[in-house]
């Protein structure tokens, strides 16, 4: 198994250092080097090369074809502080009556959910599918002005969108660190109080940071793991006592991320990558415990995203871009707005029998 996830990837590397990496010049010799299809036979024929398996480490990194597959150690990213953070903005035109026919079972009219995050990025665009689709929604952020400026946006954009709607759906902002579990409580009871009741979850808040695993600072390790983890689970556990206590069925979506799944490169992650394997995993545990009750929990695990952060970083690290569109099937990065129809279909009940699962929208990434 494991000798042929390596084949798999140095194939791909192959193909993408090929076509986008390397001058065309080198292209003929790095396909006569290593064929993409018969690494493994060559490997075991080749009697007369005992050393043709430990090549790698005889090399140095730039001049072997593995390098592309590892992390890098100088790359350091840290997460920017709330006044270097670009906002996002609603997505444009998307929201109005149409008359394509769908599925009714896509809707959430009538329904409460609650979306930490949701003032920025992922969390503010799954907002807004959740507001097109009919629901009220609790945009919960640390930037609780930020969140209200964007609940009231929502609002204005459902009503120009949506000409003489009756009904516009209530946008409501809340200031909670998920990382506090007492945070947590006094907030879900706030949008308890203030939309009468709550049906679905999105949590969204978490971050990522790039240090190497050796030089990681602890405090920065234990703040990751705090929002990224235990944000999911205290948010998840108030809104489950919530649904049992009203005996209601309800739904949850924690965003993961293909990270949870894979060990992405160039960059050093290894917290984030632990912290999203953990909300995958949440999900599918909550997802047993709480079946008898009705309640659903999903992941989504996305892939590289083109929001304004991610471009922030882009701009400073243009290389990064490269090497990731490079390792991606489809050959871009996702926009935010791909998650819209995705987290619809996992909170409404166009997914009814679907629970524990993990939906990779991610442009192939991780099925290569
Ligand atoms: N952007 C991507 O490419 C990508 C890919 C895969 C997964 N993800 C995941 O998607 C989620 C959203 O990412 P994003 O790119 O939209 O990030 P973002 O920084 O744009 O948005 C995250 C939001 O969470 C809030 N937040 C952070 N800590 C918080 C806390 N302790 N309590 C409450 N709110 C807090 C922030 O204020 C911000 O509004 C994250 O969990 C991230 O790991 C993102």
């Amino acid at each position: 198994m494991l000798t042929s996830r390596v084949i798999s990837r140095s194939s791909k590397l192959a193909a993408a250092t090929t076509l986008r990496l390397i001058s065309p010049m080198l292209t003929k010799q790095i396909y006569s080097i290593r064929p993409i299809t018969c690494s493994t036979k060559l490997y075991k024929e080749d009697k007369r090369q005992p050393n043709f398996a430990s090549r790698a480490l005889e090399q140095t990194e730039d001049d072997h074809e593995g390098a592309f597959g590892r992390t890098d150690n100088t790359i350091r990213i840290e997460h920017p502080d709330e006044e270097e953070h670009p906002p996002s903005k609603p997505i444009q035109g998307r929201g109005g009556l149409h008359f394509k026919r769908t599925l009714a079972s896509f809707t959430l009219e009538n329904r409460s959910v609650v979306v930490t995050g949701g003032a920025r990025g992922l969390g503010l665009v799954m907002s807004q599918a959740c507001v097109i689709s009919g629901a009220d929604v609790a945009i919960v952020d640390l930037n609780k002005d930020e969140g209200q400026r964007q609940a009231d946006e929502l609002m204005r954009h459902f009503s120009e969108e949506n000409p003489g709607a009756e009904n516009i759906p209530k946008v409501t902002a809340h200031y909670c660190d998920v990382s506090d579990n007492e945070s947590v409580k006094s907030t879900v009871a706030e949008i308890v109080k203030d939309h009468g009741k709550v049906d679905h979850l999105v949590t969204s808040a978490g971050f990522t940071e790039n240090f190497d695993a050796i030089a990681y600072p602890p405090d920065r390790l234990r703040k990751l793991w705090g929002v990224n983890v235990d944000g999911t689970y205290f948010f998840a556990c108030e809104v489950a006592r919530h649904l049992l206590e009203r005996k209601a069925k309800g739904s949850m979506v924690m965003i993961g991320s293909m990270s949870g799944a894979v060990v992405n490169v160039p960059q050093p992650q290894a917290p984030y990558n632990a912290a999203k394997a953990a909300v995958r995993h949440l999900a599918s545990s909550f997802a047993v415990e709480w079946a008898h009750a009705g309640i659903r929990v999903n992941c989504i695990s996305p892939g590289y995203m083109l929001t304004a952060l991610t471009e922030k970083i882009m701009v400073e690290n243009p290389d990064l871009h490269k090497q990731w569109t490079s390792l991606i099937p489809t050959g871009k990065m996702g926009q935010p707005e791909d998650l819209m129809g995705a987290v619809t279909y996992l909170l409404s009940d166009a997914s009814g029998y679907v629970t524990g699962a993990d939906l990779r929208v991610d442009g192939g990434y991780t099925i290569t």
